[in-house]
């Protein structure tokens, strides 16, 4: 008889013995306590105060309060089954000004969560950057500033000698993609800065960032295991017309390849004529210098974009056909719910011979869940993430180094730009009690990893 992996009911079991399981957070999402215990401000403190830049007029300054409810969301972790936990550390706690004097208070904060994950038995998986930038680095230039080698070098060396001891996974940066993209180029998100001034030196500082940052790491914590993650969608053109094709042929290299390539030693793509300005930035040495060679790469994956030739698009000539014009199933960001992107993620990034091991560092949805008798039931998400994983199993099954699966994310959170509206987590949250419910989809994930 014909077998059909989509066919076959998920279990732990079929990833192997060594997958690694976890769930993914971001500081800024979810700690609040934005100004307690002499942390520095940060962009998005900054960003969250302005008119009209975060949906309904929202901000994070107490999120879901895991600065003070840490303890309580970490034994929801343990009830769930799940082994290992990511979440980032806020710079400007440790470090208020961004260099300089150390913030006792911050490092013995992240001290209690780490400490505390380990008395459960869960792993710690920390980002060290994940889009929030003391404001004190952003008013001498943040990104644009290639300073911010040496800003970004003495902060990473801080937490390696903090918190290395017990630590032994971390992820340089989340997703450089979207915050040079969204708060150096849209203005979308914090700094709120637009155009290619700022664009093409934020993309290089951080990519020269993110391999000094490895080696920061690497020196300090020989033995630690050292990544770095990437957002990524599927991208797929249109139509087959010549043009269709080849906006997403530059689309793929934006939102794909612009980052990952030079740190693998391949330069940055060529297709991407919005770099021609870059030179000025890229000085003698740096393309030798922005390779590492990572343990892994974290890859980020929530669905696919369908793209067209578009003229009046600058620098790029392409645009998205947005999935709700395509009558496809959406989540609540509008994103396609298409399981099929994260495996051919998995085979895209499988071609390159110079990535040892991929995790999937993130994937989920966002959907539109209601408290009805003290549950949420929340079926829509359940089948995403059997979906989705049913995909992962898929590429893994044709030989694909993906080695764990990481669910964005544990509570409903500050969802950036999109303030609280889109409901991302496997636990719900009323945000005005903070009380927190378990999803059908937190039962689901238990019940797989138990
Ligand atoms: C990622 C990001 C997360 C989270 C998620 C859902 O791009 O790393 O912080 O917001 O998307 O939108």
């Amino acid at each position: 008889m014909k077998s059909n992996i989509q066919d076959t009911p998920l279990n732990k079991q079929l990833f192997g013995e060594d997958f690694i399981w976890g769930i993914s957070t971001a500081a800024v999402q979810i700690e609040g306590a934005h100004d307690a215990d002499g942390k520095g401000e940060s962009i998005w403190d900054v960003f969250t105060q302005k008119k009209g830049k975060i949906l309904n007029g929202h901000h994070h300054h107490i999120a879901t309060d895991f600065y003070n409810r840490y303890q309580s969301d970490i034994d929801l972790i343990k009830q769930l089954n799940i082994p290992n936990f990511r979440f980032s550390i806020s710079w400007s706690r440790i470090l208020p000004d961004g260099t300089g004097e150390v913030n006792q208070a911050g490092i013995d904060y992240y001290n209690r969560v780490i400490n505390y994950c380990i008395e459960l038995g869960i792993e710690p998986w920390l980002t060290l950057y994940h889009w929030d930038l003391p404001h004190a680095l952003e008013q001498q230039g943040g990104w644009t500033n290639r300073a911010i080698v040496d800003w970004f070098t003495e902060y990473v060396a801080v937490c390696a000698n903090a918190f290395g001891d017990r630590v032994k996974h971390w992820m340089v940066m989340n997703e450089p993609s979207v915050f040079t993209g969204a708060g150096y180029f849209l203005g979308i998100h914090a700094p709120g800065r637009k155009g290619i001034k700022n664009f093409l030196p934020a993309i290089h500082h951080a990519v020269l960032c993110i391999a000094a940052g490895a080696r920061t790491l690497r020196g300090i914590l020989p033995d630690s295991e050292i990544g770095t993650t990437f957002s990524c969608s599927y991208i797929e053109p249109y139509s087959a017309k010549p043009r269709d094709v080849a906006a997403a042929i530059r689309v793929d290299a934006l939102l794909n390849r612009l980052f990952i390539e030079p740190i693998l030693g391949l330069g940055y793509p060529a297709e991407l004529t919005v770099l021609a300005g870059m030179d000025k930035y890229i000085l003698p040495g740096d393309m030798d210098s922005v390779k590492f060679d990572f343990d892994f790469i974290g890859l980020q994956n929530y669905t696919r974009e369908i793209v067209e030739h578009s003229f009046f698009t600058p620098y790029i000539h392409a645009s998205l056909v947005k999935a709700e014009k395509r009558k496809v199933p959406i989540t609540a960001m509008g994103w396609e719910v298409y399981p099929a992107s994260i495996y051919h993620i998995l085979k895209k990034y499988d071609l390159y011979p110079q990535i040892r091991k991929v995790y999937l560092t993130e994937s989920g949805a966002a959907f539109k869940d209601e408290v009805v008798d003290d549950l949420v039931d929340d079926p829509k998400r359940v089948e995403y993430l059997q979906q989705y994983l049913q995909q992962v199993l898929k590429a893994k099954n044709e030989g694909c180094k993906v080695e764990g699966y990481f669910i964005w994310t544990l509570t409903d959170n500050f969802e950036w730009a999109e303030g609280y509206h889109p409901r991302f987590g496997i636990i719900y949250v009323d945000f005005e009690t903070q009380q927190r419910i378990i999803k059908s989809s937190g039962l689901w994930y238990a019940g797989l990893l138990r």
